[in-house]
């Protein structure tokens, strides 16, 4: 049976990840490699009837540890209905974000001690990822990728005050799992991006 593999692409918005996480997935189906590809908040039917609920504006506005509950009751079915089969049966799990988004967002950002997540996490039994690939970019290149994809008057001063506090979160996180943690240099081009991820997705061989 082949190795489990749990590896989790984090990065801001506008860094590209989602591209990237399907063309590895492509890559590895292509060498014959068992692949589930999927994201959180979300992943199972269950979590993405709650991601739903998520976007709804009276829960982006709810207390940030009502948002913390809802996205890690998602993640509970996540893990259990598609993460940890998949992990069984020796597959590699490909997540568009997870619990570093939790540190980062609702922690960092939002407040949240970093102790009270970590119990958390440990109340629920939270699967660890074997690798955390966080994509990094410029603000410039990623402000300047976001306007050209969205209304460019939407991007103003607050968008580039916070684009540079998630920036910082990422780093701080990074930071505190150096052994997991594979910085990606997302503002390279797209084949090269997936070759760095696919060498380090090898390194944990
Ligand atoms: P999504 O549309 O997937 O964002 P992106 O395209 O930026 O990946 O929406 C996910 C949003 O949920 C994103 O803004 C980050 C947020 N999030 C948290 O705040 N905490 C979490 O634990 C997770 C997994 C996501």
């Amino acid at each position: 049976m082949s190795t489990a593999r749990f590896v989790v692409f984090e990065g801001p918005d506008g860094a590209g990840k989602s591209t990237v996480l399907a063309e590895v997935a492509r890559k590895l189906r292509d060498s014959g490699t068992d692949v589930v590809q999927t994201r959180e908040p979300g992943g199972s039917p269950a979590a993405e009837a709650m991601r739903e609920l998520l976007m709804q504006p009276a829960i982006q506005d709810a207390a940030v540890m009502s948002q913390l509950l809802l996205i890690s009751a998602a993640r509970v079915d996540h893990l259990d209905k598609v993460v940890r089969p998949a992990l069984d049966r020796g597959a590699t799990v490909l997540c568009d974000r997870y619990i570093d988004s939790s540190y980062i967002y609702q922690c960092r950002l939002g407040g949240v001690p970093v102790a009270s997540l970590d119990a958390l996490n440990t109340l629920l039994g939270v699967t660890p990822p074997t690798l955390r690939l966080f994509f990094e970019l410029p603000a410039e290149v990623a402000l300047a990728r976001l306007s050209a994809r969205e209304d460019s008057n939407r991007f103003d001063r607050h968008d580039e005050t916070r684009w540079r506090q998630l920036a910082e979160a990422y780093q701080w996180r990074a930071q505190q799992e150096p052994d997991t943690v594979r910085v990606i240099d997302a503002s390279a081009p797209l084949a090269t991006v997936v070759q760095t991820c696919w060498e380090h997705i090898h390194e944990f061989d």
